[in-house]
């Protein structure tokens, strides 16, 4: 299908705002990306990425002459034929979705005498898109369509995840502006959902919900396995392969982070408390993702006793492989439960910097985190942990206790080089024979 280019205007230049960019100008149209972050729209003029996503600096640059950077609203919007809304939602103390970035965008927005769609991309409570609908109806912009058009990228692969999505969603009030927002993805094949705005942005926050659901149902599961003497591994393998479950998240671990599943189950939380309804499924999905991320300490402690002076390695700062994001991460509630236990924690990790982490020191290798500690623990599953020469590391610790926080390592091989080790929901030791 030949793409008729527009103008696209996005604000909010982080993860989903500049792959939302680089996707779309990929795509031949224009954008113009803006942030109230001088700073970070000074550095993409100059062609520095401010975030680690694999591939986007290199379609950016490739599509360099169709991609604009600017903090001036006037010069994002000047002939716009969409506006996208691409700012974060991050909790409030309630668990609420903070919304007031969403509200400065529509607030900002100058008078806009053409035809236009507001697309909202950022995550959002049902009933969001009725109320900016009501607030462009009261300013006068009646004329200014509004969409609904979740995202449903992954950190790490998100590029791909945009140019070859599983569905493209799109709530709209109006036909055209829905028909125009789907035809701004010509080029990309993919079932495409229509719907009202509503029930697009519960698609968004049901299929978070029914990730975030899979991964406590199998770390559950493998709680039950280390109990009982199962390996976790094989029964994801085995249940996965049921067409009806299929083998996707089902890897067992510490639990899921990042900016969007712990924040998102919150908002979805609160979002059916608000209305009235006891959400109890999704209560119980995020007690299990706490505790799943203090049960490492548990485990420490039944190697090493006391943690008190105890050195733990932790390698991994990420919330997952291939980003540099740290938001809600695993890592920074292990750090602090074993600070708390006064122990020592010395980190590595192959992109986060992680100086900001109070009290953690921060080694430039896994074998320089690892040299004198009583413990090391995978936190997040980098490939780069498997090639390491783990017989020279475990020879270098106080005590060679390798905790697998990922399942990343082959246990076998592990014990081989010398360690205690123990996986997530894997059989304690050596298996029986
Ligand atoms: P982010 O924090 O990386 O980026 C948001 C950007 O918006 C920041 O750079 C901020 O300075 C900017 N901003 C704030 N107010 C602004 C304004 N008035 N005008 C212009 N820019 C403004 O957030 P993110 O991770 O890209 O997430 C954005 C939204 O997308 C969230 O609702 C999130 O839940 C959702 N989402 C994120 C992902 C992801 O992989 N990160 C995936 C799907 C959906
Ligand atoms: C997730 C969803 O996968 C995206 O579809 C969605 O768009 C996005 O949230 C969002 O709304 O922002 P993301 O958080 O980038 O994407 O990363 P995931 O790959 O989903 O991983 C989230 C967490 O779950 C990580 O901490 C990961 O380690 C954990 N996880 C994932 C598991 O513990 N087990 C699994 O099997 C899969």
């Amino acid at each position: 299908m030949s793409v008729t280019p527009s103008r696209v205007a996005i604000f909010g230049a982080g993860y989903v705002g500049l792959v939302t960019g680089a996707c779309l100008a990929d795509l031949g149209h224009s954008v113009v990306i803006r942030d109230v972050l001088a700073d970070r729209i000074e550095a993409l003029k100059r062609g520095e990425i401010p975030i680690y996503e694999p591939g986007l600096a290199e379609l950016i640059a490739a599509n360099a002459e169709r991609i604009a950077f600017t903090t001036d609203v006037r010069e994002a919007i000047d002939g716009a034929d969409f506006v996208y809304v691409a700012v974060g939602t991050p909790p409030t103390y309630s668990g609420d979705a903070d919304l007031s970035a969403v509200w400065n965008v529509i607030d900002e927005l100058p008078a806009i005498d053409r035809a236009c769609v507001v697309v909202m991309k950022s995550t959002v409570p049902v009933g969001t898109g009725s109320k900016v609908r009501h607030r462009l109806d009261e300013r006068g912009l009646v004329q200014v369509g509004y969409a609904s058009n979740p995202e449903f990228t992954a950190e790490g692969t998100a590029v791909a995840d945009f140019l070859r999505p599983d569905r493209i969603v799109v709530g709209a009030f109006r036909e055209e502006d829905g028909d125009a927002v789907v035809a701004l993805h010509a080029g990309i094949e993919s079932p495409v959902v229509r719907c009202d705005v509503a029930s697009a942005e519960m698609i968004k926050l049901a299929a978070n919900a029914a990730l975030m659901t899979r991964i406590s149902f199998i770390n559950e599961i493998a709680n039950v396995c280390e109990a009982t003497g199962a390996d976790v591994v094989r029964v994801a393998e085995g249940i996965g392969l049921d067409r009806r479950i299929g083998p996707s998240f089902l890897r067992a671990g510490i639990g899921f982070g990042g900016s969007c599943f712990p924040k998102d189950s919150l908002a979805l939380k609160q979002l059916a408390a608000n209305s009235g309804y006891h959400f109890q499924l999704l209560n119980a999905v995020i007690e299990v993702n706490e505790l799943q991320k203090r049960r490492v300490i548990g485990k420490l402690h039944r190697h090493l006793g006391s943690l008190r002076d105890r050195r733990v390695a932790l390698l991994g700062l990420a919330f997952k492989p291939d980003t540099d994001d740290t938001r809600e991460a695993p890592s920074i509630v292990l750090a602090g439960r074993l600070l708390a236990e006064g122990a020592e924690v010395r980190a590595w990790d192959p992109i986060v910097d992680g100086h900001d982490l109070y009290g953690v020191e921060i080694a430039a290798s896994p074998a320089a985190a690892a040299a004198g500690a009583d413990a090391v623990v995978i936190v997040t599953e980098w490939p780069e942990l498997i090639d390491v020469d783990w017989a020279s590391v475990g020879a270098s610790m106080r005590t060679p206790v390798l905790i697998d926080g990922r399942n990343l390592l082959d246990p076998v091989l592990i014990r081989a080089a010398g360690f205690q080790y123990e996986g997530i929901g894997r059989a304690a030791g050596p298996p029986e024979d």
